[in-house]
């Protein structure tokens, strides 16, 4: 069924009227097969038009997305550090995929993208929405030194690399949130989800996942519990999701590497000029309390700086969650 899920999504991927007639012959499938594909494939969050007499027709054409256009996209600088790109039609998570066959030292550097994921994972425990073919979702094994103390850090600096891909495209009002949600004005555009394996003193294996919204139908977006956005709002020419993903996969393999030539100190004050919450009253979720202060940005280990009743209270990366309360 994946598979002609995909094999439909294919023929019908240019915008273009495909009779069901012409569908069930490509496919090989009886014309009720070809209903029921449709009905799937919406459900998945494609918006398919389907007329009388005409056929079925996607209401904008789909760009899929191809492992060898993806690398051939990449910074020339940033292909020695890929380490192989898969590029799924369909998976549960691709953080999950890499995780479960990515904890060697070989796989650094590996890539995954999935079209759809059955159930995205998001930070907190909560659902990331994939709609198929309608954003970004991709993961990055790597392996580090960088001790657990100083993760917090990295996590931030990976939103600094996927803040500076969004500029590349012309995304310019891009913000980002505490402790690595990707904003613009306000509304998210993407999320990241770092998890790992190793001891507490020794190498890393992580698993980076970006998940970034290219063009999310309405009613998915409507679903969502807090304002949310996407590149095809933000940008007056289509933007290709191949070469989105190869800049997005360039700036991270590149900031991870080292490679950028900036040091902590310079990442730290790039994240700063992105942060959006700065000076902002703002509700701080804990595990079973909640606090109400005034942000004050980070400090040089990554956490979070909130000013409760006129005391600047520091708090970890990656425990916690911020919200506007107005
Ligand atoms: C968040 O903002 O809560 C983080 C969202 C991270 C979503 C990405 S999509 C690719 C990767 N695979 C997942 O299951 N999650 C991350």
């Amino acid at each position: 069924m994946n598979n002609s899920r995909q094999a439909l999504l294919q023929q019908i991927k240019d915008g273009q009227f495909h009779s069901g007639e012409q569908l069930s012959a490509e496919l090989s499938v009886s014309r009720t097969a070809v209903r029921k594909i449709i009905k799937q494939l919406q459900q998945l969050g494609l918006d398919i038009e389907s007329r009388h007499g005409m056929g079925y027709r996607l209401q904008r054409p789909v760009e899929l997305l191809d492992s060898d256009k993806i690398f051939a996209h990449l910074q020339k600088r940033a292909r020695p550090l890929c380490n192989g790109i898969d590029v799924l039609f369909e998976t549960d998570s691709t953080n999950q995929y890499l995780a479960a066959r990515c904890a060697h030292e070989s796989c650094s550097g590996h890539v995954v993208l999935a079209e759809h994921q059955s159930q995205g994972r998001g930070r907190r425990g909560n659902q990331w929405l994939s709609p198929l073919a309608g954003g970004i979702s991709l993961s990055v094994a790597w392996r580090t030194d960088y001790t657990y103390a100083s993760l917090g850090l990295l996590s931030l600096f990976v939103g600094v690399a996927v803040a500076r891909a969004l500029s590349k495209i012309g995304i310019h009002e891009v913000g980002l949130k505490w402790p690595n949600d990707i904003l613009v004005h306000h509304q998210k555009i993407g999320g990241i989800l770092i998890e790992m394996q190793g001891e507490a003193n020794g190498p890393i294996a992580m698993v980076i996942g970006i998940g970034i919204n290219h063009a999310i139908p309405t009613k998915i977006a409507q679903a969502i519990d807090q304002p949310v956005t996407d590149i095809v709002s933000h940008v007056q020419n289509t933007v290709s999701r191949n070469e989105l993903a190869a800049i997005l996969i360039s700036e991270l393999l590149l900031l991870l590497n080292g490679t950028t030539e900036d040091d902590h100190e310079a990442l730290l004050e790039e994240w700063r000029r992105y942060d959006c919450y700065k000076d902002r009253m703002a509700n701080l979720l804990l595990h079973d309390s909640e606090i109400s202060g005034q942000v004050m940005g980070i400090d040089d280990d990554g956490c979070l700086l909130i000013s409760v009743d006129g005391h600047v209270e520091r708090y970890m990366s990656g425990e916690l969650s911020v919200r506007l309360q107005s």
